[in-house]
């Protein structure tokens, strides 16, 4: 349409005087205007019919995906964003204060050339929260799943026995191996074994890797693996604690009844309940410990399955950070926060000198909000945080 337009002007400049072939150009370009015009109309109304037709698919092919995996275990129902974050029964304090916290000390290494995992998945209920239940996938009656803590260089000789109600898998991030092979479901009733070494240090997630793996994640089948360097590698260290994060996304308060895993919260990520060893503010009401100068290491892996943490101590700063666990590089020194990503890890060192309480957070404070958040009690020191 400018072309034309730029043209009628230019030969209306051009061809002045001539007035009769000027009346026959416009009557042309007048011509050329509706069909032109008609063309462009029918060119929008097909993209737009070819639009919804594609709108359409995706909607349907959208829908097919979602109602997969939730028939799997919660008929049609997706479930919606209502959230239920924050929600506390009237004894919340005292069941805080009962709760036996999921141990944080890095456990001893197993001896010798192998080290056996032994991971069986059961259906139990857990809390994730004071008087909040769940209806979860777990290895080891709870999530996350045993801290498993081999030597660079050791051979992981791993069973998986399914006594769940559907297949399940375990992928190991330290591993290198043939996912088809290795990884594969279980069906329920059947165990599974296989080995791998464990040649790169660090410390890394393992997980159901079973579609959809967002659920089987979220469902607590989940777990920390440290791999070790050789002996004199890494600076010492007087306190080793590992801290698994993730998010739970609840189809219902869980105050009665189980909750049970909400997909449209999943996939809006929009948690109701996020921790550190899978109970929001555990490590508040039994807070981890050390002595004043001591050198403090923290295993970190962020499960996820969706959300980063970003790991900061209140009151200090972190000495060391090997971030993403790359304990082959050189650490960064002397760092406020450091994120780790879903499905990564970091390992980080602190040395504090005065007593006191010392919040270790995600510093996304809605992490916080949602019970990410743990304090570190060092020297002993009486109290409580009062912020
Ligand atoms: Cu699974
Ligand atoms: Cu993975």
């Amino acid at each position: 349409m400018s072309t034309a337009s730029y043209t009628s002007h230019a030969s209306a400049r051009k061809d002045e005087g001539l007035s009769p072939l000027v009346g026959i150009v416009s009557i042309l370009l007048g011509v050329l205007v509706v069909v032109l015009g008609f063309l462009a109309f029918a060119m929008w109304a097909d993209s737009h019919h070819a639009r919804d037709a594609a709108r359409a698919a995706a909607a349907s092919a959208h829908t097919a995906a979602a109602k997969a995996p939730a028939s799997a275990a919660m008929g049609s129902n997706l479930g919606d964003l209502t959230s239920y974050a924050g929600a506390a029964p009237a004894n919340a304090a005292e069941l805080a204060a009962a709760h036996q916290p999921h141990p944080a000390t890095l456990p001893a290494l197993q001896a010798g050339p192998v080290a056996h995992v032994h991971l069986v998945l059961k259906d139990v209920t857990i809390q994730v929260a004071p008087g909040i239940k769940y209806a979860a996938w777990t290895w080891a009656d709870g999530a996350p799943g045993p801290v498993i803590h081999v030597r660079q260089g050791q051979t992981v000789d791993v069973t998986l026995t399914n006594k769940g109600a559907i297949p399940h898998s375990v992928d190991f991030h330290a591993a290198r191996v043939a996912p088809n092979m290795d990884f594969r479901d279980v069906n329920p009733g059947s165990s599974f074994h296989f080995r791998f070494t464990a040649n790169d240090p660090g410390v890394f997630m393992y997980h159901c890797g079973t579609k959809p793996v967002l659920m089987h994640i979220a469902n607590g089948m989940y777990g920390a693996i440290v791999v070790e360097p050789k002996a004199g590698v890494l600076p010492h260290a007087d306190r080793n604690y590992v801290l698994v994060a993730s998010e739970w996304y609840l189809s219902s308060d869980g105050l009665g009844k189980p909750a049970q895993f909400n997909m449209t919260k999943a996939h809006a990520r929009q948690p109701d309940w996020m921790t550190f060893n899978g109970y929001a503010g555990q490590y508040v009401a039994h807070p981890l410990t050390a002595k004043p100068g001591q050198t403090v290491r923290f295993w970190i892996v962020d499960a996820g399955p969706s959300i980063d943490t970003d790991f900061h101590i209140v009151g200090t700063i972190l000495n060391r950070a090997w971030v993403d666990a790359g304990l082959n590089s050189k650490p960064l020194h002397d760092v406020q926060t450091v994120g780790v990503p879903a499905g990564g890890g970091g390992v980080f060192d602190v040395k504090i000198d005065k007593p006191g309480l010392y919040p270790f957070v995600s510093h996304a404070f809605a992490a916080v909000d949602e019970g990410q958040v743990g304090v570190l009690n060092v020297g002993n020191v009486q109290g409580t945080m009062s912020h």
